[in-house]
């Protein structure tokens, strides 16, 4: 992290729907100012001024900068990365591989390039192949490489538990790791409401329905809206994330890092639970899983390799 007597900038590259609301999220909350890059140039300048007009509105000296150019973002303490294609209905987040390869590639490189000390945080889909790309192609450490799946898919996983008991969802604790698909993990037996187990709460079958629904959230959005993805949570999970970091909060997230042995996997970005702060990720922090939390953890562990392998085998 940079010296506390400059200020924070942040880079926010794709200017598309996830994008531009990272950015308003990011500037509302005065985490930084920010510069918002995108291939089309003007619409990331558009977005920029529209922004930047709505926190002089809300007396928030923050700014918003579009851009079509890497210069421009030189020296971040934080690049993300939302470029790429999205989903339209029927697609999953694996039909997007190839196409978001060469693009996050391309974009890691050129942003790394200009902001050799950033955190980069990766939103593009499918993600954990994603963060796996961009940490490869960037160089950088893997504490200072991330990608957002898990903190998104635990806002879901809270939001229908809340909804199914009639309770507040900032009474639940919940976490979802493994990969950001339809093999992710809602951690059940770690499920809690007041403290107490969801297994105390609700039956097996409800159970099975929310998990099922969690590993389907963002596709049930997709097929809702008929033109892309959701973003309004998706910018929401990543500005949670950016503001641990920028603050250097230590606060424990699930998010998508590379494991060197953890969770018995080696060489693989999968979500677990990490501590984030200004280092990017401080720790990996191990978890007991139970048995059954544990065997679609392995599952979802191979999908992700499986899914890496197969780009390899096209490159
Ligand atoms: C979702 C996409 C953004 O889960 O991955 O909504």
């Amino acid at each position: 992290m940079a010296e506390r007597n400059r200020k924070t900038k942040l880079s926010i590259i794709g200017a598309g729907n996830v994008g531009s609301h990272v950015a308003v999220y990011a500037a509302g909350k005065g985490l930084a100012d920010i510069v918002l890059l995108d291939q089309n140039a003007d619409k990331a300048k558009g977005i920029g001024l529209d922004i930047t007009q709505a926190m002089a509105m809300a007396s928030n000296d923050r700014v918003v900068i579009g851009t079509g150019d890497y210069a421009d973002t030189a020296d971040s303490d934080v690049v993300v990365i939302t470029a790429g294609l999205a989903r339209k209905p029927g697609m999953s987040r694996d039909d997007l591989l190839e196409a978001n390869a060469g693009i996050v590639r391309a974009v890691a490189r050129d942003a790394v390039k200009h902001s050799p000390n950033c955190v980069l945080v990766v939103v593009t889909n499918p993600v954990n192949t994603m963060a796996q790309l961009a940490y490869e192609v960037s160089g950088l450490p893997r504490e200072r490489v991330i990608g957002v799946s898990g903190v998104l898919d635990s806002a879901r996983f809270k939001a229908f538990i809340a909804e199914a008991l009639s309770v507040g969802a900032s009474r639940i604790d919940a976490m979802v790791l493994g990969d950001h698909g339809a093999q992710m993990v809602p951690l059940v037996d770690h499920c809690l409401v007041d403290g107490v187990s969801i297994r105390e709460l609700m039956p097996p079958e409800q159970i099975a329905a929310i998990v099922n629904r969690v590993r389907h959230g963002g596709s049930e959005i997709v097929e809702l809206l008929k033109t892309g993805s959701a973003y309004y949570a998706p910018g929401t999970a990543t500005v949670e994330l950016l503001e641990c970091i920028l603050k250097d909060r230590q606060v424990t997230l699930p998010c998508a890092v590379y494991l060197e042995g953890e969770y018995g996997v080696d060489g693989l970005y999968v979500g677990v639970p990490t501590l984030i702060g200004a280092v990017g990720v401080e720790k990996v922090i191990r978890l007991h899983l139970s048995e059954a939390e544990q065997r679609d953890f392995d599952l979802s562990v191979a999908h992700i390799r499986e899914r890496l392998e197969v780009l390899r085998s096209k490159a």
